[in-house]
């Protein structure tokens, strides 16, 4: 059939019909909101190359996991900035660390919340590379053992999923094993398995005060070019028993996220990462862009591209336009 019987505006008519046709909708259930943790009481510092984000003191999360936890969203993930850093990251496995406390002090308050922590070093090595560093070298198997001792201390404090984001090899059957080997089996992994060396990381690095102080990490994350390499890396994690895969940045990766959905059947998420918000929060600023429904239509292709949950610093807000939507 085809004009002027087939008419495809005829079910683009009215937004009630265009609802009823709809192929995606996002839900606030499909966000995990990115929190970044210091330590001390009462602080809450704000990070100027991510407006509307801040660095938060344990308590003073709290209250912001009530209003998340008001608005739909059910999940966080928490990067910590120690107070100390040193050359193989070892404040990030104390019991008292940034995270643990932040942790601890979630959970005390909100059980039910999935509290996700990420596993790497480079927030907590002065060096701000994500391993073991020696020689302008990151070493990949004595790194291993660091993150498995990390993501065993983050498991104690009562994290519900780990998340590596490290990019060695072999890290997620290592985590696997630690956690099993202390209890931990049902503590899930979240694997950053496609996880790009992307420009698009910087206002994240200025966040949590990372960025590598010599080098790059293009010895250990991926080529922007490569997609079949995604491949090899989640079914690498998958065969390490990863329970999640994932793929970062979302944005310029779309083709990848598309790609891995069709070729695993595990459950898949995507990281709108810090420059892609930052982009969109500057063009609003100067003008050029309607903030609402550049964050929807960013958002919704992620979902479209095969995602089933996105880390977005939209969360919050984008939470909140489709709840107003709701009760309208
Ligand atoms: C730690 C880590 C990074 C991000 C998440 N975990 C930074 C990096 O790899 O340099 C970036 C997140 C973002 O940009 O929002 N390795």
């Amino acid at each position: 059939m085809s004009f002027p019987q087939e008419r495809l505006r005829r079910l683009r008519k009215s937004d009630s019909v265009r609802k009823l046709v709809r192929e995606v909708n996002l839900h606030p259930h499909d966000f995990i909101w990115p929190a970044f943790v210091v330590s001390g009481k009462g602080r809450k510092e704000s990070i100027e190359s991510l407006p509307n984000c801040y660095r938060y003191s344990p308590d003073e999360l709290v209250k912001a996991v009530a209003e998340i936890s008001g608005l739909g969203i059910q999940a966080l993930i928490l990067f910590g900035i120690p107070d100390s850093k040193d050359a193989i990251g070892s404040s990030s496995w104390k019991p008292d660390s940034v995270i643990n406390n932040a942790i601890k002090a979630i959970k005390d308050t909100y059980n039910e919340i999935t509290v996700i922590t990420d596993v790497c070093l480079c927030e907590y090595t002065d060096h701000g590379h994500c391993g073991i560093y020696e020689n302008g070298k990151v070493v990949n198997d004595a790194t291993l053992e660091l993150l498995g001792k990390q993501a065993v201390s983050f498991a104690e404090a009562g994290a519900d999923i780990v998340a590596p984001s490290d990019m060695m090899d072999g890290r997620i059957g290592i985590i696997r094993n630690r956690l099993d080997d202390a209890g931990f089996d049902e503590v899930a992994i979240l694997s950053y398995s496609a996880k790009y060396c992307s420009a698009f990381y910087g206002p994240f690095r200025d966040a949590a005060d990372s960025a590598p102080k010599e080098g790059d990490r293009f010895s250990y994350q991926m080529d922007p070019a490569n997609k079949r390499e995604a491949l090899r890396e989640v079914r690498l994690d998958i065969e390490e028993a990863a329970d999640i895969v994932m793929v970062k940045p979302a944005l310029a990766y779309l083709d990848v996220i598309s790609e891995v959905r069709r070729a695993v059947n595990k459950p898949l998420f995507a990281y709108n990462v810090s420059g892609e918000y930052a982009m969109v929060k500057s063009a609003v600023k100067v003008g050029w862009a309607d903030e609402k429904r550049l964050t929807m239509e960013i958002l919704t292709s992620i979902k479209r591209a095969g995602a089933d949950a996105i880390l977005t610093y939209h969360a919050p807000q984008a939470a909140r336009w489709l709840l107003d939507e709701w009760v309208r």
